[in-house]
């Protein structure tokens, strides 16, 4: 009689999820995510909460290799960048705002929400967004860029891929050789692909070092 394992909570399968990922920085170079694993990756990404849901991240996925060696000196010869299956580029868009009307629209049509209530919030955020200071969208737009690209890499690892979050990058010229316009602005580069070999184990810093209930230290 064979005795049959029990299968693990959803609790501990997340966190095996989360405690498997690693920064992975050598790739199989012989390993392809198709662009149809790459949509479904960041389309369960996309998942990730975004302000006043405007959703503002957009993804420039590189995969053809001319690109991959493009991209190689701007981030500093980091080999990963050749190596890995793709680069995507999270990049936030300063102008989301503009795509106010169709999110709320749909958000009718799945029926979610009535459409005065969607018409009223779609005028609100766009009268926020317009008027907002530069340094105030890029803030917005960097934060839920950075959601997005930390669920990107754990919806990653669920499926048994790896990646390794990079902001070593020469950000003037990556927008330059890649015709970004000033409407996009760049959060991260994020190479996925298979492990070569496994990322460096990590440390991190004791809870009490970093949790402060209340109140925070003076200095
Ligand atoms: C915003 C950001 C930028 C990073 N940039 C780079 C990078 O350019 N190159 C690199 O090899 N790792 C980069 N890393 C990976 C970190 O070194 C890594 O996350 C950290 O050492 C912890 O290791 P772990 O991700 O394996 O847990 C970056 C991480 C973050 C969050």
């Amino acid at each position: 009689m064979s005795v049959s394992q029990p299968s693990l909570t959803v609790e501990q399968q997340f966190f095996d999820v989360i405690k498997d990922r690693r920064s992975v920085r050598s790739y199989d170079p012989e390993v392809k995510i198709s662009r149809e694993q790459i949509n479904e990756i960041l389309q369960q990404a996309t998942l990730a909460p975004s302000s006043a849901n405007l959703q503002p991240w957009r993804f420039l996925v590189i995969d053809s290799p001319e690109l991959k060696q493009k991209l190689l000196p701007i981030a500093y010869n980091q080999q990963q960048v050749i190596e890995a299956s793709a680069v995507i580029a999270v990049l936030g868009d300063r102008e989301t705002y503009k795509l106010a009307e169709k999110i709320y629209g749909m958000a009718v049509d799945a029926g979610h929400m009535d459409a005065e209530t969607a018409k009223s919030f779609v005028e609100r955020y766009q009268g926020i967004f317009k008027s907002m200071p530069p340094e105030n969208i890029r803030r917005i737009v960097s934060i839920d860029g950075g959601l997005v690209s930390m669920q990107l890499m754990l919806v990653a690892r669920a499926k048994g891929y790896d990646t390794v979050p990079m902001a070593g990058y020469d950000e003037a010229k990556f927008v330059e050789a890649f015709h970004i316009s000033e409407r996009y602005a760049p959060v991260m580069l994020i190479a996925i692909g298979k492990a070569a070999k496994p990322g460096h184990p990590t440390v991190r810093l004791p809870i009490e070092d970093v949790t402060f209930y209340n109140e925070m230290p003076k200095a």
